[in-house]
């Protein structure tokens, strides 16, 4: 039997349904303003999709489309501007960004309460500490929210389990650890220095791949039975072949796994879907 498909087109939609509510009930239009340095296509297109979500939504975007050759003081004093303009709610710079601009400057430049990536160390202390109250929300990063989200929305339960985190990524990696930890799982990171990786992953009730390798996952390294989140997206072209996406687990494992979400049309969605309730919640709190 194959696995169960984790589609992320309905759970997005629920997530969209509510940021669009919320959205609507402010005195203000949230305000979501979109970074991107360089030509790099993938880029290109994930800033389209957001923008193109963001006015469905209802939300106001602005994009700067800034040449590849952009400095870092340019950058910082337009981050700068955008802090203090009080018209301006959520800040994203779209990742990657060129080779010679560092990113940890620019994290800590966003003004934390404007950081809809969840990415300013402000923001990555808040979700690792335990002390925060349940009814405040961090800001923290889309992509492992809308996992979380995911899971929840097809009653795949993650408290008291074991979930094993593949990669540890600033974007995706630690901070899924982190969310996964709030939601009383327990939860192992793994990495490429893992000694025997397939034992590591085989312990997994949930296993959340984000390693950035097409098919790293097979079938041999997942529990029977168990549930498969692939964060991974890769563009894969074969001689003569038609461009085709796939992402870090292997198509095999759906002959072992549980649930597993599609590539693309499982996690995407809902990365794209979170980032729409962060900048709500970001607004919620600058107008309030
Ligand atoms: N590039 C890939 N994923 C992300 C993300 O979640 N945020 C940003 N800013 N860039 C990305």
């Amino acid at each position: 039997m194959g696995a169960r498909v984790l589609a992320g087109a309905s759970a997005a939609g629920a997530l969209l349904t509510q940021a669009s509510r919320r959205a609507s009930s402010l005195s203000i239009r949230p305000h979501l303003v979109l970074i991107r340095a360089g030509t790099d296509p993938a880029s290109l297109s994930y800033i389209r999709g957001k923008q193109r979500q963001a006015e469905i939504t209802g939300l106001r975007t602005t994009v700067h489309a800034l040449p590849e050759s952009v400095t870092l003081p340019e950058l910082l004093t337009l981050l700068a501007t955008l802090n203090a303009d009080s018209g301006v709610h959520g800040i994203l710079v779209q990742l990657p960004l060129p080779p010679h601009l560092p990113v940890a400057p620019l994290h800590e430049a966003v003004d934390p309460r404007k950081d809809v990536d969840g990415f300013h160390p402000l923001n990555v202390g808040r979700l690792w500490s335990g002390t925060r109250a349940v009814d405040a929300p961090v800001l923290a990063p889309c992509t492992p929210l809308g996992v979380l989200a995911l899971l929840r929305h097809h009653g795949i339960p993650v408290a008291g389990r074991r979930a094993v985190v593949v990669g540890r990524s600033d974007i995706v990696g630690r901070p899924m650890a982190a969310v996964l930890l709030g939601a009383d799982a327990t939860v192992t990171v793994v990495h490429r220095r893992s000694t025997d990786l397939a034992a590591l992953t085989r312990e997994a009730d949930v296993l959340v791949v984000a390693a950035g390798q097409p098919w790293l996952i097979t079938a041999d390294m997942v529990r029977p039975g168990a549930t498969v989140v692939d964060v991974g997206i890769h563009r894969i072209s074969g001689e003569g072949q038609p461009v085709r996406l796939t992402g870090d687990v292997h198509p095999e494992v759906a002959g072992v796994a549980g649930a597993l979400t599609p590539v693309p049309g499982g996690v995407g969605p809902l990365t794209v879907a979170q980032l729409m309730l962060n900048t709500v919640l970001a607004a919620e709190r600058q107008v309030n």
